[in-house]
């Protein structure tokens, strides 16, 4: 309603969107991810024009060559590395949009993707870009920093309602009671407690309100789930996670139709600045190429895990979608190609023995780390209430289910069984010693 560019969109999301083939072929993922190749790291903080032309032009996004015309001014605004990683990440989670076009001949760019200097970046400047004063923003549980972000508005007059987002009731209900809702935000699965969303009825809800509908993907990765195809309009990774793959750089990204992105997001990157590196962009070129590997393994070795945990004697309730006891198990079924590499679980006895276990690995020794992030190659452990979650009110935080016993794990590549004999091993000590 508010934006010019929605009633545009819902014509092309009727296309492109909600396609009956939600994953596409791993085999072609990879080829897009190494296909393409590395790009020369171009650490130049500006760029010389040909002629006094070629410059006004670029500003004003045009360029004879058919590059990025602001990926040749000053790398504030874009820089040819980026423009390599933004046309890979776009054909991840595009590549149905791009057929669709090109086999209706179309000219106009329908959909645009931006790289940030991190995931926070890309997704405060989208919620820059969709709200006003007088807004509010309907969300789900969260990561902790988008849920103080949401919360800051509140000075420039935008509200937040969080909501339980896996209730399709409540949303609904927050739809109609909020004034002036602006956008759905929601993460699927959502960080830590892995609960699952379903975005194309959610989707149909914010056609109705004719609001965007902006999913995080940062836990599933476009491998895994591909929002479009379920009628998502604005789809963000942190890429510090799965993209990168290694805890090498920190960055993120934003997908979303033409015209939002070039009139609405691209002046609020412009002009605040969260530019990713070149180098940064390189190493998650480098990242996509073996994405679709370490999701495999990181799948496998979650879902095993997940089931020994939960027949672990000392272990109270497993959080993991890919197991039947996950309240949304088979929808996450049919959003998700696999059900990803993170677990969340809770401790019989709550927080104590969680403390015992987690500094039993932060011991270099073993064969993961006590540290917050998550997609690495490295197995990382972390306490969400103390930690990643902290700053979130203690009312809120626990009725979301981050309680003092909700310890996070996110899987990498060292190998199940040494995992596991890891995981046993630091749980008898965590109970012995009490
Ligand atoms: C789901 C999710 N979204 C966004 C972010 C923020 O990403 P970044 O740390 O790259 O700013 C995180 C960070 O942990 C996250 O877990």
């Amino acid at each position: 309603m508010s934006y010019s560019w929605y009633p545009t969109w819902i014509d092309r999301k009727n296309r492109y969107s909600r396609t009956d083939n939600v994953f596409f072929d791993p085999q072609k993922f990879a080829t897009i991810g190494v296909g393409i190749g590395l790009p020369n790291i171009v650490q130049k903080s500006t760029f010389s024009f040909r002629n006094v032309k070629d410059g006004a032009d670029r500003f004003l996004g045009q360029s004879q060559s058919g590059e990025k015309p602001f990926a040749r001014i000053y790398t504030r605004l874009g820089n040819p590395t980026t423009e390599h990683l933004e046309k890979l990440l776009f054909r991840l989670d595009c590549q149905h949009i791009i057929d669709a076009a090109l086999a209706a001949d179309e000219k106009k760019p329908t959909i645009g993707t931006l790289v940030f200097s991190s995931g926070m970046g890309a997704i405060s400047c989208t919620t820059y870009a969709l709200v006003k004063s007088g807004d509010t923003i309907i969300s789900g549980g969260v990561y902790g920093c988008t849920d103080s972000f949401f919360r800051s508005l509140a000075k420039f007059g935008v509200s937040v309602k969080f909501i339980n987002i896996t209730d399709l009731c409540k949303v609904k209900e927050a739809l109609a009671e909020a004034s002036n809702p602006a956008m759905i935000f929601l993460e699927s699965p959502d960080n830590p407690t892995l609960r699952i969303s379903d975005i194309s009825a959610i989707s149909k809800l914010a056609e109705e309100y004719k609001i965007p509908l902006v999913i995080d993907n940062t836990f599933a990765t476009p491998y895994l789930q591909q929002p479009f195809r379920l009628g998502a309009d604005i789809v963000i990774q942190s890429l510090t996670k799965y993209i990168n793959g290694h805890s090498t750089s920190v960055a993120g990204v934003v997908n979303g139709p033409w015209e939002f992105m070039n009139e609405h997001l691209f002046p609020v990157f412009k002009d605040h600045g969260p530019t990713a590196s070149p180098f940064d962009s390189w190493l998650n070129t480098q990242g996509v190429q073996t994405l679709h590997v370490r999701m495999e393994q990181a799948c496998d070795t979650a879902e095993e895990l997940a089931k020994r945990l939960e027949k672990h004697a000392r272990v109270e309730r497993v959080w993991y979608p890919g197991l039947p006891s996950h309240p949304q198990h088979e929808l996450a079924k049919k959003q998700m190609r696999r059900f990803g590499g993170m677990i969340s679980f809770e401790l019989k006895d709550g927080f104590e023995p969680a403390q015992k276990l987690m500094n039993y690995f932060a011991s270099y020794t073993t064969p993961m780390e006590l540290a917050v992030s998550l997609g690495s190659a490295i197995s990382y452990i972390q306490h969400p209430a103390s930690m990643t979650h902290s700053g979130i009110p203690e009312q809120d935080r626990v009725s979301r289910g981050i309680t003092n016993g909700l310890v996070r794990l996110s899987l990498g590549l060292e190998g199940m069984e040494n995992l596991w004999e890891a995981i046993v091993d630091g749980l008898e000590k965590a109970y012995d010693a009490k």
